[in-house]
């Protein structure tokens, strides 16, 4: 007997409609009786939504102290450096929890959060520590020990990196761009991995975060990777300046992330708003090479950055509004790519993140999200709610779909914005 059957699911490598079986938490081939059965009527299936870059800390921040007018990155971190002077355990848990629960209403079961260490009392962090142990279970939460404002041009950055890294860090930041001087850039990324590699720690670093095709530190990353053999723990994030690389350069760079095996995060919604404030036109998009980077073989996923905060005042936690963005941004609208920005948010930021009971197989986790909507293009299309979300079995998040009903030649009709021919 199954503890639940999905009915008529269809999923990305099996589009008919089909039962899935689930007993004692995890997913079976048998589609026998079952307790309970839920008719999923044609919707899309898919493992859980993973966050691999989210600053949980800044979360809701938007207008405090007051309102960023111009929108740029710089005014941004202005605001930032006021609102931080009041930052409190309380308030980071309490903006970080919300955050948290509408990622989980939209289906994120993991979230990779970088949290600003630049304070000498690394409030954030113990903070962020505190919730990732009462989420156990329900959300697995990674942090990353993240030096805004750098690790050698901070005072005390290193010993605060060290300190973030007792404190239980899993995974070392850096943010190299930042840095006093091209040198340093250097030795903090050195400093970063050095860290990670004597505490057996996970990198992900702020990499290029800037128009200026002379910030060229993803190619350190890709060296002290492949020096060090720590090939599939190594994250670039950001690497927008890699945009605005010659192509000789570019072809040269991306070969080497791939000898090195980086995975590399995008984060299109708060690069759109924040890269190329200083072209008058064209201005440059400030997006990393996705498909180029895919093309070579390349992890790539999508990251959210930020939800309300002084850098990006929008957003509601869901991955799959990023996709939709770099949809257009990254010129992926072709039929397999539409697929693959689902992709970019499930199975590829699970490995960026090691998550290593991931996956929609038989005797994987019934961990599960249920889109409402047919197709991968559809759920996109319509950034379509999640009509439930599933861990271990067990509804975690349930959206009611929206109906609407229009007066159409005398009568009520109901529109749900799929095609008539969609079964
Ligand atoms: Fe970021």
């Amino acid at each position: 007997m199954l503890d639940l059957r999905l009915d008529n699911a269809r999923t990305l490598d099996d589009p008919a409609p089909h039962p899935i079986g689930i007993r004692d938490g995890r997913i079976t081939d048998d589609v026998a009786a079952a307790r309970e059965v839920i008719d999923l009527g044609g919707r899309l299936v898919t493992p859980p939504l993973v966050e691999p870059h989210i600053h949980l800390d800044a979360v809701l921040t938007v207008g405090q102290p007051r309102p960023n007018v111009t929108g740029s990155l710089f005014e941004g971190i202005a605001i930032w450096a006021e609102r931080v002077r009041d930052l409190t355990i309380e308030d980071v848990k309490e903006r970080a929890a919300e955050a948290l629960r509408w990622q989980l209403a939209n289906g994120v079961l993991a979230v990779r959060s970088h949290v600003d260490v630049c304070d000498p009392q690394l409030k954030a962090l113990r903070a962020l520590a505190e919730l990732r142990e009462e989420l156990r279970g329900t959300i697995e939460l990674q942090l990353v020990a993240f030096p805004q404002q750098g690790i050698l041009g901070f005072p005390g950055g290193e010993d605060l990196m060290r300190e973030a890294v007792a404190l239980g860090a899993d995974v070392v930041g850096a943010i190299p761009h930042y840095e006093l001087t091209r040198e340093d850039g250097v030795e903090s990324v050195r400093f970063a991995f050095a860290l990670a590699a004597e505490h057996g720690l996970r990198v992900d670093i702020h990499c290029d975060e800037t128009d200026d095709e002379h910030s060229r530190f993803v190619e350190v990353m890709a060296a002290e990777t492949i020096r060090r053999g720590l090939t599939g723990r190594v994250t670039a994030s950001h690497t927008t300046a890699m945009h605005s690389y010659n192509a000789a350069y570019a072809y040269r760079l991306i070969g080497n992330i791939a000898r090195a095996g980086l995975h590399m995060v995008t984060n299109p919604l708060d690069n759109a708003v924040l890269q190329g404030r200083f072209d008058t036109g064209p201005v440059r998009r400030g997006h990393t090479r996705v498909k180029q980077l895919q093309e070579a073989g390349v992890n790539v996923s999508i990251g959210h950055d930020s939800i309300m905060d002084p850098w990006y005042p929008l957003g509601y936690g869901d991955p799959l509004q990023a996709a939709f963005v770099l949809a257009h941004l990254g010129h992926m609208s072709g039929d397999a790519e539409l697929r693959r920005l689902i992709d970019m948010i499930t199975v590829n930021p699970a490995a960026a993140l090691g998550l290593d009971d991931y996956g929609l197989r038989p005797g994987g986790p019934a961990d599960l999200v249920v889109f409402d909507a047919p197709t991968p293009a559809d759920a996109l299309r319509l950034i379509s709610p999640r009509y439930l979300v599933l861990r271990a079995g067990a509804v975690v998040a349930r959206t009611e779909p929206a109906r609407t009903t229009i007066s159409w030649a005398g009568s009520a009709r109901t529109v749900d914005y799929l095609r008539p021919s969609t079964p």
